[in-house]
């Protein structure tokens, strides 16, 4: 298990499937997990919209009368929409790209002066879909790839701060939990599309939130101090092919 002693974790999308479990992780790991998604209450601890600026400025300037620094931030917000690039329609695009990239631009701006107080670590949530295509994806696979992308340039710029701030991409494939239902849903046979899934992958499964939220909270610790800029696939061997 990763050791996140004394470190602080802004985890967004915490209502969520994966978004619970690394915070669970981050507890785990003796560290502080700040639990923020769409709405607060229970577990969450921040109404956060990410694709809302003025959410993430009130939300920062809160952590640092709290705590005056922040360790780890993990945009773990998104959505997925299905569709050729002839069926989505323009509202569907935006708002897929404005979740799963705006959101996560946002969060890796205003966390930044809070990180590189102390140096950190970032973790976005990509997925296989922002290392390949699939012909009904196109709004989430342009979304992913451009996390994936931001997610190096962000590396790099974290790399020439001291301390530095590391920032990495991890790419799983199906995941248990509500996303996977409802890709499954939309499909003509949810049955069928549900038995598929597992048949992709070679090692014959899906993945379980924990397993995901492992290896976010292994890239938030010291013991990945000189990983960054990478793009982590966690996919069964998916992208093995
Ligand atoms: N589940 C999978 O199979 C899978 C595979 C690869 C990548 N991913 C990525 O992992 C991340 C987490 O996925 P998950 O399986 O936990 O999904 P999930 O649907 O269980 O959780 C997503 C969470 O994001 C929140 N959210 C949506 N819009 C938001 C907004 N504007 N602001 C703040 N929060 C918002 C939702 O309320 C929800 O709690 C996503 O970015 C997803 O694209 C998931």
């Amino acid at each position: 298990m990763a050791t996140l002693t004394s470190k602080i974790v802004l985890v967004t999308g915490a209502a969520g499937a994966i978004g619970s479990a690394v915070c669970a992780a981050v507890t785990r790991g003796g560290g502080t997990a700040i639990a923020t998604d769409l709405k607060a209450g229970g577990a969450i601890a921040y109404a956060l919209d990410v694709t809302a600026e003025k959410d993430w400025s009130r939300v920062m300037a809160d952590i640092e009368r709290a705590h005056g620094r922040l360790d780890g931030l993990v945009n773990a917000a998104g959505i997925v929409a299905l569709g050729t690039v002839e069926q989505l329609d323009f509202a569907t695009w935006r708002r897929v790209l404005s979740i799963n990239l705006d959101g996560a631009f946002l969060g890796c701006k205003y966390a930044m002066p809070l990180l590189r107080k102390q140096g950190g670590a970032i973790v976005n949530l990509s997925s296989v879909s922002g290392l390949v295509g699939g012909h009904n994806l196109a709004a989430y696979n342009a979304s992913k790839g451009g996390l994936s992308l931001l997610s190096k340039s962000v590396a790099l710029h974290g790399a020439r701060l001291k301390p530095p701030v590391r920032c990495n991409a991890i790419c799983p494939a199906f995941v248990e939990g509500p996303m996977i239902e409802q890709i499954a849903q939309s499909a003509r046979n949810p049955d069928l599309a549900r038995e598929k899934m597992p048949q992709e992958i070679p090692l014959g499964r899906v993945a379980k939130p924990g397993e995901i939220a492992a290896l976010c909270a292994y890239l938030l610790s010291d013991e990945a101090a000189f990983i960054t800029g990478a793009d982590v696939p966690i996919d069964g061997g998916l992208t093995a092919r």
